[in-house]
């Protein structure tokens, strides 16, 4: 593998040196709708099932009402659907993966075309038991800023439950945003898993937090 690749799989490398404007992001998931379940397959990802299973460890009620920010293709909703949990709602900015997550039936609400930094304006605030991101809060995607528009959408009290690949931990100031929203009480930590598997290129982390009442 050239040196410079970030991963073997040509679409998993295209995506993180994408440039985070949702035009761009847009264009390209609608291209890789068709072959993305078997290219991250193929890669070995395995951040729906970790994200899916923290939830159940904190949130194991399955009425639960829980939104999957940046559902693309539906793998969390369909984790979460055969942990039992019912009451699920998506949203993808790219329609053509939000259509595959809907065809999949673990959603009872499905939006395409939302940018999760304007999901404000689609979804009331202070709603979902849980709102979860995996694979999202990833290089070239959404600015660590996102954050804080999913926990506008968690009831006071919620969960939030994100993923990020090391390499964006690393790069952006997520860490900071964090602790920037937990020393302002907005929310605390729950749960940090560091350095978890994620898929065959590298690891990432994932995050429980809690929206203050
Ligand atoms: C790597 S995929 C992860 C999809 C799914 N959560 C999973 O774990 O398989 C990243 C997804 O984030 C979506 N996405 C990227 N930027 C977004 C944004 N600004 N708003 C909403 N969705 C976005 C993409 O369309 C794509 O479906």
């Amino acid at each position: 593998m050239d040196k410079d690749r970030i991963s073997a799989n040509e679409n998993i490398d295209a995506a993180l040196r994408l440039d985070g404007d949702p035009v761009n992001v847009r264009a390209f998931y609608e291209d890789w709708a068709a072959n993305y379940d078997q290219d991250i397959t193929l890669a070995e990802y395995s951040g729906p099932i970790i994200a899916a299973r923290l939830l159940q460890r904190h949130l194991p009620d399955p009425a639960a009402r829980l939104l999957d920010a940046g559902c693309g293709t539906g793998l969390v909703g369909s984790e979460l659907h055969a942990l039992g949990y019912r009451a699920i709602e998506g949203f993808d900015l790219s329609e053509s993966m939000a259509e595959r997550a809907r065809a999949g039936g673990a959603y009872r609400q499905l939006l395409g075309g939302i940018d999760m930094m304007q999901a404000a304006d689609s979804y009331d605030a202070d709603s979902y038991d849980a709102v979860l991101s995996v694979g999202v809060f990833t290089l070239g995607h959404v600015p660590p800023q996102a954050l804080q528009v999913l926990l506008g959408m968690a009831r006071p009290g919620g969960l939030l439950v994100v993923s990020t690949r090391t390499h964006y931990y690393d790069q952006t100031g997520y860490r900071q945003l964090v602790d920037r929203l937990i020393s302002e009480k907005r929310m605390t930590l729950v749960e940090a898993v560091m350095d978890a598997p994620y898929n065959k290129d590298g690891e990432g982390h994932y995050w429980v937090f809690r929206k203050s009442a």
